[in-house]
């Protein structure tokens, strides 16, 4: 049996080294004889950029050639050659670089290519060859000659902004670089957005709708920053900031570049489908991109932001609104935060009265105080009534405004805007007559109207904040949840694409909402209760609000699918920040500080809230740092949501183990002081910064705290003040923390403090005697020691 098991490994052994051997092509370059297939990508030599081919997150049947960050779990396309013309089938396909130098992607054999660089006229004698940098930047050039370049995706922007990049304007060719936005989040084509610099020759970038309308200028460079962005100043000047930036402006050409002083921050500046230029970092405790800086600012001002038909309000999380007598023309993907498709009539225009005998004229509808729409025009007459009856006449007129100039629109009407300013009008909306109430005589017509107007429009505001919470904008001050549909939060989290962590009963998914804030969501696994008492207990854990709490901010219920949706914690989990990274939290002062913001949480849950809630599960896993590296405890009220499933599910997860209290084994019943019991544990793994139990195969060792519990009875605690202890420890805190864990992992839950005991502990409010080492810990220890 053992020689042919061995014989058997060895076998695997090499199938897999020769599995590995084929398909990798771990170089990066791409030569003349070596093209690239659907399972190859080149590497730049730091690792930290590929090249090959991709499908887009969302995408199922699209393929296209691309570069991405390629140390990072979450899919980052920073360029596409072919980005309107995928391919279908990648195993039919290969990248190649020709002997003129031309890079082309070639399908099923043929001869002319989908994609090519195009390079028309060859400069260099022989040998091109295409290098992948460690910018990003690929890069043809003669096979030993590095500086004989023909031709770089650097010059060839799709959206995205690298270090070392300059978009640029030409001023010997006239040739001005552009970025241009993805056409949706799956779709790499070019989309409707812009960014570049102002062709009229300011030092100005600018960011256009359909390469046509400005709707953003940066304001000329200052020497410093922008007139429109002064924030970008101060970073400038300062030498500890993680950026230099430099405006070019010579005879040759005018650009703006950018370089990252510590190489191995990523960061990109991109022109998203949302129309906003945004700058990004990876933020490596989180594993996720965090936005540090979008424009335009005022979300009104991206064109086209609301469709037709719509009203555009800066000051509102949802900014947009269907006008009266319209409604959302794709109310799922308007819901979605992607209203650039407008509203569309509910009833349609008379436009005449089509022959009939008693035919309902149209009618106008005021809406005031608002920024007139775009595409004006003017018409010659003198009055207001006259202004009027030329839009009646015209089937396609769709509004009117006088002020002393008659104004028409043609068709939709767009970014019309919500405006309290001095520069405000009031419009006239075209409308059918069955639409307005019926009024005999003109004058009281017209009185009606505006009197309607007034209602209507406090009407609708306050429908619109009613109607606020429903949708996906978050105020996260009224406290109210949000019910999420299944659809929503599947397109938030981009089908559940971006995973952040599985935890004890589900995993948790990254969403971003529209307005750029991330949001959490945990899809809940083997939950068996009904919806309305599902609902119920959510709006309890919702009811919960502590700086030490998580937020919960809203659920989906449908069928048989529970989500939960939180705040996003930027920085991660305090597991993370313990056992795998170290520097974050390698402060004594910071770790004594999350120890006592946990301990204010729980006993917030313990005693503060109008129902206690026990944690049950508190472990570092379960306590999140947000930007700042406050502490918030996550997952709390599981317990109730799961009702008789939690303690079955509790204790089949082996990594729980550590940390529950004895009475979880005993099977007594449960109360906040198996909390404390699991608080004490983790206080030693934020104390020593490792685990308390160790696990391999053969052994399982449980060593702090018995360590810790022996040498407290000895009263030499400070002999354990050796180099795992960083230098900056306060050595009566580091005593004071001691003791409270061993005060909490006590057997009897009697003697076991409470959570308000332990916080007033910890702050110094108390003196804490000695505690007694706790047998059942030992006891654990042993028997895990003997089970070698
Ligand atoms: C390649 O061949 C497949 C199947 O024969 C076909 O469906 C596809 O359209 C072809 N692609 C191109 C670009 O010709
Ligand atoms: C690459 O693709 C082209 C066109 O499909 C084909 O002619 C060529 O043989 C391929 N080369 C390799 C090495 O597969
Ligand atoms: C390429 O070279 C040919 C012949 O020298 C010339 O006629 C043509 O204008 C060149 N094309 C470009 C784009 O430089
Ligand atoms: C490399 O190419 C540049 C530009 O074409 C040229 O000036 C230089 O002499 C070349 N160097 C070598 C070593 O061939
Ligand atoms: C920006 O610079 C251009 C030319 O350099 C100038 O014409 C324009 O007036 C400037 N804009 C502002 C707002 O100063
Ligand atoms: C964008 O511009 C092109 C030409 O400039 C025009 O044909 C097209 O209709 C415009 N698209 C929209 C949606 O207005
Ligand atoms: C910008 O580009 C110029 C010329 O390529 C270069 O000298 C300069 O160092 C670059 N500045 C930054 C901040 O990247
Ligand atoms: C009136 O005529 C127009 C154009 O012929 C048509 O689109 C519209 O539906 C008609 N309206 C009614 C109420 O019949
Ligand atoms: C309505 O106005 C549009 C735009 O000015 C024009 O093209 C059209 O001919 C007009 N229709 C009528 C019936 O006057
Ligand atoms: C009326 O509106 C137009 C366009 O907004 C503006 O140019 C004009 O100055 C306004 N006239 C008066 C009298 O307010």
């Amino acid at each position: 049996m053992a020689p042919r098991l061995s014989a058997c490994l060895v076998f695997l052994l090499i199938l897999v080294l020769s599995l590995q051997e084929s398909p990798l092509h771990a170089a990066d370059t791409l030569t003349a004889e070596q093209p690239l297939s659907a399972d190859q990508k080149l590497i730049s030599q730091d690792g930290k950029f590929a090249l090959g081919f991709f499908q887009p997150a969302g995408s199922s049947s699209r393929w296209y050639i691309g570069i991405w960050y390629n140390k990072i779990p979450v899919q980052t396309v920073v360029w596409v050659a072919n980005r309107d013309k995928p391919i279908t089938d990648p195993t039919s396909s290969n990248l190649t670089i020709l002997n003129d130098g031309n890079i082309v992607l070639l399908v099923n054999h043929s001869e002319s290519p989908v994609w090519s660089t195009n390079i028309v006229n060859n400069t260099i004698a022989s040998s091109p060859v295409a290098v992948l940098l460690d910018s990003g930047n690929l890069v043809v050039r003669h096979e030993s000659n590095t500086s004989e370049v023909l031709w770089q995706s650097f010059d060839d922007f799709t959206d995205t902004w690298l270090p070392g990049n300059k978009l640029s304007r030409n001023k010997k060719t006239g040739v001005i670089k552009r970025m241009i936005s993805w056409k949706d989040r799956a779709d790499p084509a070019p989309g409707m957005f812009s960014i570049q610099l102002d062709p009229s020759g300011a030092t100005q970038y600018i960011l256009l709708w359909n390469s046509s309308s400005v709707y953003w200028a940066s304001g000329n460079w200052t020497g410093n920053t922008y007139t429109g962005v002064p924030e970008l100043s101060p970073t400038n000047s300062d030498p500890n900031s993680a950026y230099t930036f430099q405006f070019v402006d010579n005879d040759q050409e005018t650009y703006f570049n950018y370089t990252v002083k510590n190489d191995a921050q990523l960061t990109r500046g991109v022109i998203d489908v949302s129309g906003h230029f945004q700058a990004w970092v990876w933020a490596d405790a989180a594993q996720a991109w965090q936005l540090f800086f979008a424009q335009p600012k005022a979300k009104c001002s991206v064109y086209g932001m609301c469709g037709t038909y719509s009203k555009c309000s800066e000051n509102a999380e949802l900014s947009c609104s269907c006008l009266k007598g319209f409604s959302e023309s794709y109310p799922n993907s308007w819901r979605l935060g992607d209203q650039t498709a407008g509203c569309r009539r509910n009833l349609p225009l008379q436009c005449g009265n089509n022959g009939s005998v008693k035919a309902k004229q149209d009618r106008f509808f005021m809406i005031s105080s608002v920024k007139l729409p775009d595409m004006a025009h003017t018409r010659d007459v003198t009055n207001v009534h006259n202004c009027e009856l030329t839009c009646l006449k015209n089937c396609s007129c769709s509004a009117y405004s006088y002020n002393g100039t008659c104004l028409v629109w043609y068709n939709g009407l767009i970014n019309l805007q919500d405006n309290m300013g001095e520069l405000s009008n009031s419009i006239f909306i075209r409308l059918s007559a069955s639409e307005l109430p019926q009024s005999g005589k003109m004058k009281w017509w017209i009185v009606g109207i505006i009197i309607g107007g007034l209602v209507l429009s406090s009407g609708v505001s306050i429908l619109y904040f009613l109607g606020r919470r429903r949708t996906i904008g978050i105020n996260r001050d009224d406290g109210k949840l949000i019910t999420f549909k299944y659809n929503e939060l599947q397109f938030l989290t981009r089908n559940f694409s971006e995973r952040l962590g599985v935890g004890s009963f589900g995993s948790v998914y990254k969403g971003i909402l529209p307005d750029a804030t991330t949001l959490a969501v945990k899809k809940l696994e083997g939950l068996r209760q009904g919806e309305k008492q599902f609902r119920a207990e959510v709006s309890t854990i919702g009811n919960i609000q502590h700086i030490n709490l998580i937020r919960l901010l809203g659920f989906c219920s449908e069928g048989a699918k529970r989500l939960l949706v939180y705040e996003y914690m930027p920085n991660g989990s305090l597991d993370h920040h313990l056992f795998q990274n170290n520097s974050a939290i390698s402060s004594w002062k910071r770790r004594y500080q999350i120890a006592i913001g946990i301990a204010k949480g729980l006993a917030y849950l313990h005693d503060g809230c109008r129902d206690c809630i026990i944690h049950c599960d508190i472990k570092p896993q379960n306590i999140l740092l947000d930007m700042s590296f406050t502490p918030k405890v996550a997952d709390f009220g599981m317990a109730k949501l799961l009702g008789r499933d939690f303690s079955r599910v509790l204790t089949s997860i082996r990594g729980t183990i550590g940390y529950l209290a004895p009475e979880w084994i005993s099977g007594e019943s449960i109360t906040t002081k198996a909390d404390v019991f699991s608080y004490g544990m983790m206080l030693f793994e934020i104390i020593s910064r490792k685990r308390n139990l160790t696990q391999t195969e053969t052994r399982t060792e449980i060593f702090f705290p018995v360590l810790v519990a022996r040498k407290l009875v000895q009263g030499e605690v400070l002999t354990l003040l050796d180099s795992e202890l960083v230098d900056d420890v306060n050595l009566e805190e580091l005593e004071r923390a001691c003791k409270v864990a061993c005060w909490c992992i006590q057997d009897d839950e009697s003697s076991r403090p409470t959570m308000a005991e332990v916080l007033q502990m910890l702050e110094g409010l108390v003196d804490i005697e000695v505690p007694p080492a706790p047998r059942y810990l030992q006891v654990l220890a042993e028997g895990a020691a003997s089970k070698t």
